[in-house]
């Protein structure tokens, strides 16, 4: 049984480690217990280690001397006399590293296998305090280490691997005893010197007593339920996964979950011995079982993980081409530098490859290893990477299956793609800030439960941190702020969209205040409401339409503006929408040549923008993508010349380029590369002054989402205008000027308890937010009544429209809720109300603004 740093750092924590002693020796077992260092000591000890020549290490030696009186405190015990030995040694061998003014590895073992030591007295001495009739055994007495080939210092003291063949002798002397107390992390070498098991080495202690010692089985008690198909703190909704086989959990444990090292495996698996995950805080809860048998074998994946801080090395030349050789060259010198290599993927020029976390750009040993690439291949490194693998079982089968899940990708730039070899992942690597958002979305389509009674996915995480529910936010969001006059203003019966005018206006002033925009307007499809509309127009923002209708509803209630603060942008309007904008005296974007060369009489004599597709599209999702090939939007930018030729002779002037990537996007750079493919086009044009950028820019999900960063934007765009200094630049946004100003209230109505979900009934859906059925959106929800109260629930939101797609939220984390409790839905200012229906006859919400 192997319990790690938080169980062991508290008397709460040797209590349940005696209380498990205690359930295996009753059944006529003996348990053999290994633990880690006190949580929090490992570290301070690498630092001391590192900080030796310092006088800031003496603070950090007091540190980890009052961590363990006060563990001795709660036992009665005294932690200067227990630990009188190991508290010498660590003084001695600081004082040590100070003189010599550097450590070995050999000093930085010794110094780090006292964290397992100064544990492991005093928790014997807890447990003798606790009745509980256990023996005493310094782990390095039996766990040895082996030599292996081209090993170097660091690796033989700091991360050593063990020999353990299983050793009847050994398994008779130990066998004397009912219960054993030993340490994990810590072995000897063959010299007799102390050397430590590398980061983790707790769990794989265990695994190598297991496999000496032919134990009936391992259990890893840890302060979680169990492995899990996705990072449960990231992915709310994520399984438990109940059982996996060896391979599987390997893989995943090596593909980003904490939970389990993944060098525990292979000693225990190699005798078959089970391995259980299991919580401390649930003891109750199955856990995750590994062993040889897969819980199924069913091809199906399993787990959604992720690495970060992976930096990838590409490797280009021509002369690889049919070279034999060109690969054991550069290996050759990745072996050299120490570099391990994870993934890899190669083409007839080129192979990237992926180094173990980490290692960052400046690193010596990269720096050296490009140089000496340079020789004969041209070298790019790509850094701030994450790896997020797809691990399941038989995963080539099932590729059919992933196909509609990849379409989020045509969102993110993909670095490098990865089939492993033994059909238990595929893994993409791509941009770290999207990682969270890639995890979660691939875990909502990817990952199901069977049934109920599934033989792999067990019990729904419930996060004991507020972070995806919406605590993490409430304090700072205006309608937390606001709870009690929401509360007053919920209808009893029905729905009702609430706009917070002041948060519209600071959304407005924060894009004012960019000093490389020039004109800002705000396209008003995403939300048309009169005062929301005045009270943008008063902050100096001008209005854009998509119709003459939207036009004419924006004019009235914006009576005393002039026609020049509106623009319109249809596509694929019929004409006389074009006409009214015309006798309006209203600027059009034209992004067809058809209205040019069908109807010249309705643009003669006005000054115009044309519409360019910049070729390729962005945003949350394909519906929202609006350039590209195939997109209806747009003139292509081969074309624009020529149409800007059959404009002049339709007698209009085109002053402007326009174009819209999409929306949703939260990359700085991205209206910077739309206004440099618009200059560049705009080069031979003599009458454009203005390049319009669209919208699209994004507004986070969910606390994990990356925002948009303003500063960035405004310098990426100041860069722009420096080398085009005659050109005007506009934004357009919608979403971000009124989606967080916005919350849709609707009550609980009715709740079912149906196959293991439980499903919160409200009294609107679809009909006034189609957001998540139409692109799987997310909005946070929280349970308004009982915003205090801690979540508790793993619940579908649902509403009362009959379609299977009536599901506000999956999977959210809320308190137990009841008929008539108002939830909240948040970001629901943008697309809303605008997108809503009265289907099924059920009236959307209504709408005010505070
Ligand atoms: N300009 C043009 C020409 C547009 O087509 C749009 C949005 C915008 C500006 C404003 O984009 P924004 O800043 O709001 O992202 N219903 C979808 C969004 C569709 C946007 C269509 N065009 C949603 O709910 O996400």
């Amino acid at each position: 049984m192997k319990f790690g740093g938080t169980s062991v750092a508290t008397p709460a924590g040797w209590r349940v480690i005696a209380e498990r002693i205690g359930a295996v020796v009753a059944q006529g077992k003996m348990p053999v217990v290994v633990h880690s260092a006190l949580a929090g000591v490992s570290n301070a000890l690498e630092d001391i280690g590192q900080r030796a020549t310092e006088d800031s290490h003496y603070p950090l030696i007091d540190e980890v001397i009052a961590q363990h009186r006060q563990l001795g405190d709660a036992f009665g015990l005294s932690a200067d006399e227990l630990l009188a030995d190991e508290l010498g040694e660590l003084r001695k061998i600081s004082a040590g590293i100070a003189l010599l003014g550097e450590s070995s590895p050999r000093q930085r073992a010794r110094l780090m296998a006292l964290g397992e030591r100064m544990a492991s007295r005093l928790g014997f001495a807890a447990l003798r305090s606790l009745d509980v009739d256990i023996a005493w055994l310094d782990a390095r007495d039996v766990l040895r280490s082996v030599a292996r080939l081209e090993q170097d210092d660091t690796a033989h003291y700091l991360n050593a691997s063990c020999d353990v063949a299983h050793d009847p002798k050994l398994n008779a002397r130990l066998a004397q005893h009912r219960a054993l107390l030993t340490q994990g992390f810590v072995a000897r070498d063959a010299e007799g010197e102390t050397v430590v098991l590398g980061r983790g080495g707790s769990d794989t202690s265990a695994s190598y007593f297991a496999a000496l010692m032919d134990a009936e089985r391992v259990e890893i008690w840890t302060d979680v339920a169990g492995m899990f198909s996705a990072d449960p703190r990231r992915v709310p909704g994520a399984f438990v996964l109940k059982k996996l086989d060896y391979a599987e959990a390997q893989e995943i444990a090596s593909t980003g979950a904490r939970v389990l090292h993944p060098r525990c495996i292979s000693p225990v698996r190699a005798s078959g011995i089970p391995l259980h995950v299991r919580s401390t805080l649930a003891p109750n809860e199955p856990g995750t079982l590994i062993s040889a048998s897969p819980g199924s074998d069913d091809a199906r994946l399993k787990a959604v993980s992720m690495r970060k801080n992976i930096t990838l090395v590409s490797m280009e030349t021509a002369g690889m081409w049919q070279q034999p050789g060109f690969l054991a060259q550069a290996f050759a010198l990745f072996a050299r530098y120490q570099l391990s290599i994870d993934l890899m993927s190669s083409s007839e020029t080129s192979v990237t490859v992926s180094l173990d976390g980490g290692i960052g750009a400046q690193h010596p040993a990269l720096v050296a290893l490009s140089r000496e690439l340079e020789a004969f291949c041209r070298v790019t490194l790509v850094t701030g990477c994450a790896a997020i693998s797809l691990v399941g079982r038989r995963v080539r089968a099932i590729l059919h299956e992933l196909a509609p899940a990849l379409d989020v990708f045509r969102e993110f730039e993909v670095h490098l793609v990865s089939q492993a070899a033994n059909d238990l992942n595929f893994t993409f690597v791509v941009n770290e800030e999207h990682g969270d958002k890639l995890v979660q979305r691939l875990h909502d389509l990817l990952i199901h439960r069977a049934s109920q009674d599934d033989a792999v996915m067990g019990s729904r995480a419930v996060a004991r941190s507020l972070e995806d529910s919406g605590g993490a936010w409430a304090p700072d969001a205006w309608w937390a702020k606001k709870r009690e006059e929401l509360l007053d203003l919920a209808p009893a019966t029905t729905p009702l969209f609430v706009y917070d005018g002041t948060s519209t206006q600071h959304a407005a002033r924060s894009l004012k205040a960019l000093s490389s925009i020039d004109r800002l307007l705000y396209s008003t499809k995403a939300n048309g409401h009169p005062e929301l509309l005045r009270i943008l127009a008063h902050c100096g923002v001008d209005l854009e339409c998509v119709s003459s209708y939207e036009l004419d509803h924006v004019r009235d209630a914006c009576r005393e503006l002039p026609a020049s603060r509106f623009l319109l942008t249809p596509n694929f309007a019929p004409r006389r929408e074009y006409e009214a904008a015309r006798d309006a005296g209203v600027m059009m974007t034209i992004d067809n040549r058809f209205v040019l060369e069908a109807w010249p009489d309705v643009v003669a004599d006005q000054e115009i923008l044309l519409r360019v597709d910049p070729g390729q599209g962005r945003g949350h999702h394909k519906f929202v993508r609006t350039a590209g090939k195939r997109s209806k939007f747009g003139i292509p930018l081969d074309e624009v010349a020529q149409v800007e030729a059959l404009a002049r002779k339709a007698g209009a002037r085109v002053v402007g380029l326009h174009a819209h990537k999409g929306s949703g996007i939260v990359d700085a750079a991205t209206w910077a590369h739309t206004a440099r493919t618009l200059a560049q086009a705009a080069a031979t044009l003599p009458d454009v002054r203005t390049l319009n950028l669209g919208g699209g820019l994004g507004v986070p999900d969910t606390a994990a989402d990356p925002s948009l960063d303003l500063d960035a934007l405004d310098r990426h765009l100041a860069s722009v205008r420096a080398d085009h200094p005659h050109l005007d630049l506009w934004l357009e946004p919608g979403r971000y000027l009124v989606a967080a100003s916005g919350v849709l209230l609707t009550r609980v109505t009715q709740i079912k308890h149906k196959d293991g979900v439980t499903f919160v009934g409200v009294n609107t859906g679809m009909n006034s937010l189609i957001r998540p059925a139409l692109y799987g959106a997310h909005h946070l929800t929280v349970n308004l009544t009982r915003l205090n109260e801690p979540p508790t629930q793993r619940v579908d939101v649902v509403g009362p429209i009959c379609e299977s797609a009536d599901v506000l939220g999956k999977a959210r984390l809320l308190p137990t809720c009841a008929e008539g409790d108002v939830l909240l839905i948040a970001n629901a200012g943008a697309y809303g109300r605008v997108m809503s229906s009265d289907y099924n006859h059920r009236p959307p919400g209504d709408e005010i603004v505070i």
